[in-house]
């Protein structure tokens, strides 16, 4: 029913799953002592971090926060709020921040910035998708699943309107979807 609406995909399962197996590995050497904070910022981070923790052997604490930047739409208001936030001091704490893809840098930057700010030991960011070519800010995340061009994508958490975060890989929308 959902794959009708996608033009062609960007990232199909097997490579989301190859990305997420190399990635874990250099996390797991990265971390392996120092009992990382995990966090993942909803609702995008979802599929990503399902796949990614389970390719990072070590002892890890997980936690979420909830920041908007985009306010539904395929624009980025360069507005950055959080909705939701982490229930764990990060104190001392070395911290691995989680996204399902950076594309301005704002939304990643701010909350770096803030987490270093309340102490943090480290602050790292492992992106599933980076889109360098969108970048308003100067931020490059420290691990990259996969750089992608200037389009617009959805799925694996990625969603247009709160819609296809649950498509298994990443694609791009036909343009006439937008204009529902
Ligand atoms: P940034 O602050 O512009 O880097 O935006 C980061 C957030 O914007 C991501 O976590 C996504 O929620 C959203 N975003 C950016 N690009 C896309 C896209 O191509 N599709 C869906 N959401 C996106």
């Amino acid at each position: 029913m959902l794959e009708k609406d996608i033009e062609k995909v960007l990232v199909t399962q097997e490579e989301i799953r190859e990305i997420a197996s190399k990635l874990g590995k250099e996390l797991t050497q990265e971390y392996q002592d120092k009992f990382p904070l995990v966090v993942g910022l909803l609702n995008g981070c979802v599929p990503f971090m399902g796949v990614l923790l389970g390719e990072m052997d070590m002892h890890l604490e997980v936690g979420f926060m909830d920041v908007s930047s985009y306010h539904g739409g395929i624009e980025s208001s360069g507005d950055v709020k959080i909705l939701k936030d982490l229930e764990i001091s990060v104190h001392n704490r070395h911290i691995l921040l989680a996204e399902d893809i950076v594309d301005t840098g704002r939304t990643i930057k701010v909350i770096r910035e803030l987490l270093l700010y309340r102490g943090a030991a480290s602050v790292k960011v492992v992106t599933l998708l980076d889109k360098p070519t969108g970048r308003v800010v100067e931020f490059v995340p420290d691990y990259i699943g996969k750089t992608i061009p200037k389009e617009f994508v959805v799925g694996f958490g990625l969603d247009y309107e709160e819609k296809y975060r649950n498509l298994p890989y990443v694609g791009v929308l036909k343009p006439e979807v937008y204009n529902k």
